[in-house]
Order: C-alpha cells, then sequence, then structure tokens
C-alpha cells in the first residue's frame, strides 16, 4: 500500500480550509471522493492483490472514505449556517421602527340590533330562519292575499326582474314558505333584507325586516301584545310608552300599527302586526277553524335609529368608518 491515510485526511483538510462556498466544497468533494480520485483508483487495484491483503487494504479505504466524508460534511454545516448568518444580517429588523396597528373590526349596528332581538326571541323559543331575497309574485303578494290590483305590486314600488319575480318587498314571504312545509305549532322570526323603489330621510331602496309568525291552536291578540311591548321595554326601557294603532295589512286581521313615543314627543311606527288573515291559512292548507296564528313585521333600521338616535337612515348604508366606528 502507497498511501498514508492520514497524510491524505491532512490534504483534504488544508483544502477544505479554503473553500468559501458550495460549489468550492463540491470540487473538494469530487477530488477526493469522485471517480477520478486517489481513493476510487486505489478501490480499483485492490483486484491485485491477494485476498488477506485485500481484506486488510479494503477495511483501510472504506475508514478513509468514511473519514474524508465526515470532513466534507462539517464543513457544510458551517457554510449553510454562514450563509444563512449572512442573509439574517442583511435582513436586520429596524426595531425603532413604528408598528403597524392591526385594526379591530366591529359590528354593523343594524347587525348589533339583530342579534338582539333574535336573542330575544330565541330565549322565548322561537326559530330564526331566513329565505331568498329573490321571490316570486305567489309568496310575496298573491299568497298573502295582496290583490292583484293592489298598489304595492306596482313598478313604482316593486322591482321586478319579470312577470313573476322580483325583489321581496316584506320578509312576510316567508309567512307562507315556512307554512307550505312546516305542521303547526310554528313559532318563528325571520330577519332578512328587503327592497323597495324609495329613497330619503327615512327610506332606502334596501332595508331590514324582521317577520314573526306563531301559528297554534290557542293564539290570541294578547300573544301578540305581551311579545311585542316585552321586546320594545328591551331597547327602549320598562317605562316605554307604546300606541297599537287600527290599521291594515291583507293578511291579517284584525290588524295593528305600533307606535312608540320618541324623544322629541312624536309617535313613531315600528311595527306592523295583527292576526294572520284566515284566507292565507287556506291558501296553506292550514284549517283555521283550529289554528290561529298572529304576525308582526319590524323594521329594523326604524328601531336602530330610535335607539342609537340617528337622524337619517341614509347614514347605515353610507360604510363612513367613522359613522361606523361608533358602534364597538
Ligand atoms: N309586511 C308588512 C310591511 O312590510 C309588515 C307586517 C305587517 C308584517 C303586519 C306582518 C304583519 O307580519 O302581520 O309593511
Amino acid at each position: 500500500m502507497i498511501i498514508d491515510p492520514q497524510a491524505l485526511i491532512n490534504l483534504v483538510e488544508i483544502d477544505l480550509k479554503k473553500i468559501k462556498n458550495m460549489k468550492e466544497l463540491n470540487k473538494v468533494k469530487v477530488k477526493y471522493l469522485g471517480k477520478k480520485s486517489f481513493l476510487s483508483k486505489e478501490f480499483f487495484n485492490l483486484r491485485n492483490f491477494v485476498l488477506k491483503e485485500k481484506i486488510k487494504y479494503s477495511a483501510i479505504l472504506n475508514q478513509l472514505k468514511l473519514d474524508i466524508q465526515s470532513k466534507i460534511s462539517v464543513y457544510k454545516k458551517k457554510i449553510i449556517f454562514f450563509s444563512l448568518e449572512k442573509k439574517i444580517n442583511k435582513e436586520k429588523i429596524d426595531i425603532s421602527l413604528s408598528g403597524r396597528r392591526v385594526e379591530n373590526g366591529a359590528m354593523h349596528p343594524i347587525t348589533i340590533i339583530i342579534n338582539n332581538i333574535e336573542r330575544f326571541f330565541l330565549n322565548l323559543g322561537f326559530k330564526s330562519i331566513t329565505g331568498p331575497e329573490i321571490e316570486d309574485e305567489y309568496h310575496n303578494f298573491s299568497a298573502l292575499n295582496i290583490s292583484h290590483n293592489h298598489p304595492s305590486r306596482s313598478n313604482k314600488d316593486t322591482f321586478w326582474f319579470d312577470i313573476n319575480r322580483l325583489l321581496r318587498t316584506q320578509t312576510s314571504s316567508m309567512q307562507i314558505r315556512i307554512m307550505e312545509h312546516e305542521k303547526p305549532p310554528i313559532k318563528i322570526i325571520v330577519p332578512g333584507k328587503v327592497y323597495r323603489n324609495d329613497y330619503d330621510v327615512t327610506h332606502t331602496p334596501m332595508f331590514h325586516q324582521i317577520e314573526g309568525l306563531i301559528v297554534d291552536k290557542n293564539v290570541s291578540f294578547s300573544n301578540l301584545k305581551w311579545i311585542i311591548q316585552e321586546l320594545l321595554s328591551i331597547f327602549f326601557g320598562k317605562h316605554v310608552q307604546t300606541r297599537f294603532r287600527t290599521s291594515y295589512f291583507p293578511f291579517t286581521t284584525p290588524s295593528a300599527e305600533i307606535d312608540i313615543m320618541g324623544k322629541d314627543n312624536q309617535w313613531i311606527e315600528v311595527l306592523g302586526c295583527g292576526m294572520v288573515h284566515p284566507k292565507v291559512l287556506s291558501n296553506v292548507n292550514i284549517n283555521y277553524k283550529e289554528y290561529k296564528g298572529c304576525a308582526f313585521g319590524l323594521g329594523v333600521e326604524r328601531i336602530a335609529m330610535l335607539y342609537y338616535g340617528i337622524p337619517d337612515l341614509r347614514y347605515f348604508f353610507e360604510n363612513d368608518l367613522n359613522f361606523l366606528k361608533q358602534f364597538k
């Protein structure tokens, strides 16, 4: 054997000390472990040795190979470490810079009011459901006993897509949808968006309603009265002054509108209600002699305006952050 293992290791060490990057490291690797390396030639020459010598010499060569490999891997780790350190140093963080503030989002005032009303009804055992905003003529009008020549059907009030489809003008359409599918007893509320062709201080083309419906055997107007009085007292205090005013809706009889006394001593209408009309119950195959229904439809924006003291309905939909931030 014409090799001094330690001398070869020393040579490897000298070369490795000079390297600066991965490319140079690979060159050293090829030089000492590659096909044309001294070591590979020695492995090739093993075939010329007698068996005993072959065993002895191959053990030495294998050990040598392992030693060189481990030296190289030590340097490889060093290079990786240094290049990482260099990168980190380059990407210094300036801790004196002021931070970027994370803005917290907040609920829209309409959502806050809807959530509070929903909580009240869920506690009374109502289910809260939603329904389609694109409705058909039958559910929005006919099934609710609204005659074919009723003014609310006109283009001036309703956004029609075609002769049958429209943007629902009231959540009352969901009274029909729910009664079509469920048998009494029914206790539901339906919060949602409704659409009408209106625009001024107290009207926007889209606004929110919450519909309420109870259908059961012994339902009377007094149930309705108690529920509404309780609900309004949550927002406006136990001593809120309310006024039930006789009114007319095609889908209820008797019907009433409910006003509450505003801060400026003016009555403000907040909802419509009544006993579900027998014709409406018949339209959904509920026997009106056996079952009674009471229903109400509440304007969410109206409640929000009164509750927060907001004079113009349009503020709710302008997405002015200064306005919205007040409701955190
Ligand atoms: N849908 C009516 C409206 O938009 C409000 C309403 C009145 C709903 C009486 C009802 C009701 O459920 O019984 O003006």
